[in-house]
């Protein structure tokens, strides 16, 4: 039997994930939004594409969570993106109640799934995706490393004139402006870029990387990025419906691990068919725990405000 996976929201993210997802031919794909018709045409559009792609999939677009039934993931990129001089922090009290309402319908109809939440900013929404699902924490992953580290590799390959496939990089931390690329853990070929690359170069690649989806931002005007976001999901599902067991960075509530509880932080998570089936500990030098305790300030701060909004509807809920 096929997997299924649902993507909620069909807007820039939602659909450009279902088309990487499609063109894998990683699972079925259901699309929803509150606006009418937008994921029918997306869908239709999608499967239409698919003889010639030469993918038997079923593709459908849908305003009703009965069609989610049973998803193996769901996928929620409902939301509203960052305009030019926005943060992702301008988009809590907006996306939390979206986050909020989806999550609800979602675990309704798919109680078992693993949610991989996109919405920004990513760590507090996965916080309210988490508290309002009641999922064990293996079952509540925020995307945010896989594209970070993405940024970071198509930099460092263009600084060092290779291909990109020769690069690894790690970026460990919130997603926001705090997050922490570490280089000494990324590499060419496994040569640390440490020895190849000055610090100034290094320094400029780190905070290219920091502000990577605002140079986005700037040159679209009117939205986000989405293909490197949509890429990064799909590697992330098919991580996870494949049981490749494949460390990749991600948003995992930690749980005492790097010295942080009761947060959504970026880490290294071995992905599985169980979700995140193990966090990875490296030790971090000095310099990085303060970076990673700063980031985990910028998330702690962003939590913090929709805490008592939570904790309440939260403890309405009965799973
Ligand atoms: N985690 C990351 O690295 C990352 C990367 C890119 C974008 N994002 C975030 O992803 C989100 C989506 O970005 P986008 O560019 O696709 O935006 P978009 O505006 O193109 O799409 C969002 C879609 O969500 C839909 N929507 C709103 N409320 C909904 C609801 N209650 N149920 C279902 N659908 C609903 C909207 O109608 C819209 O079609 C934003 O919050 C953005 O900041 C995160």
């Amino acid at each position: 039997m096929r997997k299924k996976v649902t993507i909620v929201g069909s807007g820039n993210v939602g659909a450009t994930t279902a088309h990487w997802i499609a063109s894998k031919e990683i699972a079925d794909i259901v699309l929803i939004d509150v606006i009418e018709g937008v994921p029918e045409g997306k869908g239709l559009d999608l499967l239409e594409a698919m003889p010639i792609e030469g993918t038997d999939l079923e593709i459908l677009g849908t305003e009703s969570y009965r069609e989610t039934a049973n998803s193996d993931i769901v996928v929620i990129t409902a939301g509203v993106a960052r305009k030019p001089g926005m943060s992702r922090a301008d988009l809590l009290n907006i996306n939390f109640k979206i986050m909020q309402d989806v999550v609800g319908k979602v675990v309704t109809h798919s109680p078992s799934c693993i949610l991989l939440i996109v919405s920004n900013p990513l760590d507090a929404m996965a916080h309210v995706a988490y508290k309002m699902s009641g999922f064990p924490r293996n079952r509540v992953i925020g995307m945010a490393g896989v594209l970070d580290s993405a940024r970071f590799r198509t930099f460092i390959a263009r600084e060092l004139k290779v291909s990109v496939e020769n690069i690894t990089a790690f970026v460990l931390g919130g997603h926001g402006d705090t997050m922490v690329p570490l280089p000494r853990f990324s590499t060419m070929a496994g040569i640390p870029i440490t020895e190849l690359l000055d610090v100034a170069t290094i320094e400029r690649i780190v905070q290219r990387t920091r502000v990577g989806g605002a140079e986005i931002v700037k040159y679209l005007k009117t939205g986000s990025a989405y293909y490197a976001p949509g890429a990064a999901v799909a590697e992330m599902a098919e991580a996870i419906l494949k049981d490749k067991k494949k460390i990749l960075p991600c948003a995992a509530y930690l749980d005492g691990e790097y010295g942080i509880r009761g947060l959504f932080m970026g880490v290294p998570c071995k992905l599985g068919e169980g979700g995140i089936e193990q966090i990875l500990e490296i030790k971090l030098t000095e310099a990085e725990k303060v970076d990673f305790k700063k980031s985990a300030g910028a998330v702690k701060g962003l939590v913090a405000v929709i805490e008592p909004q939570l904790a309440e509807a939260s403890a309405a809920l009965v799973h």
